[in-house]
């Protein structure tokens, strides 16, 4: 019954909200209870700081300065925070998820401030202010981590009577933490993070008391394992719900998404040899290409590894599963085979879907042909028929969407220039060379790069990468040691 009623009074609200929804306003999609609602950002901007607020509210007396101090404190830190965003993580600004999730974990940082103070014979060394950041930096990334951590040991020392140890405390041993986070692969790396912290904040409390700044207390250092041991229980608790429930696509969840046991990869491996083969290639070509430019290579890696998915559904149609089998487009028309080929795409993101691959890695696979034209088919059937109007370019090429991310366009770039030297015979580095930067000239020509932000730095330094992963795939000798025998 109260649920009921509870559930209907949070219906409307949330009907409110959506009803409010201006269209220009960024906003998100999300499930409660089966119904889909959409929650500005401005909104979101606003309940944080209010939430935060009427938390700290409890703490001091309701007199007309203390109050206006409060709202200039939370206003100042909130103020930094927006400001920060807008200027730096334009893709946090525009993603409510991340947003809310950042939200979400400020004000539970801050109710562990509270909760701790109101333990008796605690102090505020308990709070798991790393463990909250180390959840940022696995969550979101390492710079809003850091400007979390910031946010939340200011407010760790302000809230215990303004005490210096405790803000250089978490300030220091959050710091560590986010160097660590780089370092958490799987769940034992957990666990070896809190023992690693118990004896990092030793450290920083022994240092304290040899200059004198801090009394030397036992209890001290049992309130650091009790530290750690809440750092390791709230990664271990809240990272999966947290992930899935933000849409967050972690280095631990692509690391999970890359074991070759996944459902997935198991059927490329037997329905799809070639293929296989392939992706493999893609993602160790795609992977260099991706550190060279310094953006997310284990996503690359890991969607490299998915991008072909969908010729599970008619592998010998592609011509690295053609080994055993004849030819079928030989009995095909070219335009039903490029029907097929190009079906490859959508049959992969319906396969993503029902799998759960999360969206990063759906958007990867949807793009890794952007709108490119089958030039094979599109040549046969221009041969095959001299009415040659009977055929449009369109129909030849792949319904894309272009790559949005520079992710998605090393994808295509590095997919590209395997496909075309794997049928290449005798190959010597020049050649190659030229191959892999007639092939991006190409794709830049046709538009296929025109929605990503990469620079022709960034285009000049993939294409060396890729041409250096070809060389040492296809064991070629360079110039110099040809020459030399
Ligand atoms: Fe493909
Ligand atoms: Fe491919």
């Amino acid at each position: 019954m109260i649920r009921k009623f509870i559930r209907s009074i949070l219906l409307k609200l949330l009907v409110l909200i959506d009803k409010n929804t201006k269209e220009k306003i960024i906003t998100t999609k999300f499930y409660f209870w089966n119904k889909e609602i959409r929650i500005p950002s401005i909104l979101i901007i606003l309940i944080i700081p209010l939430l935060i607020f009427l938390i700290l509210l409890l703490e001091i007396e309701p007199s007309f300065s203390k109050i206006t101090g409060l709202i200039i404190f939370v206003g100042f830190a909130f103020g930094i925070f927006i400001l920060y965003l807008q200027k730096e993580e334009t893709e946090l600004k525009n993603n409510n998820d991340a947003l809310m999730l950042v939200g979400l974990l400020g004000l539970m940082g801050i109710l562990s401030i509270e909760i701790v103070k109101s333990i008796n014979n605690s102090t505020a060394f308990i709070v798991p202010v790393c463990g909250f950041t180390i959840l940022t930096a696995l969550l979101l990334n390492n710079r809003i981590a850091i400007m979390f951590l910031i946010f939340i040991s200011t407010l760790c020392g302000v809230l215990n009577e303004f005490k210096l140890e405790y803000l250089i405390f978490h300030l220091m041993s959050g710091f560590v933490g986010i160097y660590l986070s780089d370092r958490i692969n799987n769940r034992n790396d957990i666990f070896q993070t809190g023992l690693f912290m118990i004896v990092i904040n030793s450290l920083i409390i022994i240092s304290f008391n040899l200059l004198s700044y801090l009394e030397f207390k036992i209890i001290y250092f049992l309130h650091i394992i009790i530290n750690s041991g809440l750092l390791v229980m709230l990664i271990y608790v809240l990272l999966f719900p947290l992930e899935t429930f933000f849409s967050r696509l972690t280095k631990l969840k692509l690391l999970e998404l890359s074991d070759f046991n996944q459902p997935l990869l198991k059927r490329l491996a037997i329905e799809t040899p070639g293929t296989y083969q392939h992706s493999l290639l893609v993602a160790s070509i795609s992977e260099n290409a991706a550190k060279a430019i310094g953006i997310n290579s284990l996503l690359v890696r890991v969607g490299a590894f998915y991008h072909d998915i969908g010729k599970i559904i008619k592998p010998e149609y592609f011509i690295e599963n053609q080994i055993t089998t004849n030819n079928p487009h030989d009995d095909i028309s070219p335009t039903m085979s490029g029907l097929v080929v190009i079906s490859h795409v959508k049959e992969g993101v319906n396969l993503a879907k029902k799998y759960n691959l999360d969206k990063p890695l759906i958007d990867l696979i949807e793009q890794h042909h952007g709108t490119s034209l089958l030039s094979m088919f599109y040549q046969k059937a221009l041969l095959e028929n001299s009415n040659s109007k009977e055929y449009k370019e369109e129909d030849f090429r792949y319904p894309g969407p272009k790559p949005q991310t520079k992710e998605a366009a090393v994808l295509m770039l590095s997919d590209a220039c395997e496909a075309s030297t794997r049928a290449i015979g005798e190959l010597n580095t020049n050649k190659l060379k030229e191959i892999v930067e007639k092939i991006i000239n190409d794709k830049l020509n046709d538009g296929q790069l025109s929605e990503t932000n990469l620079t022709f730095s960034d285009l000049d330094k993939i294409s060396k990468s890729i041409i250096n992963s070809l060389i040492s795939i296809h064991h070629i000798r360079t110039e110099y040691e040809t020459n030399k025998k």
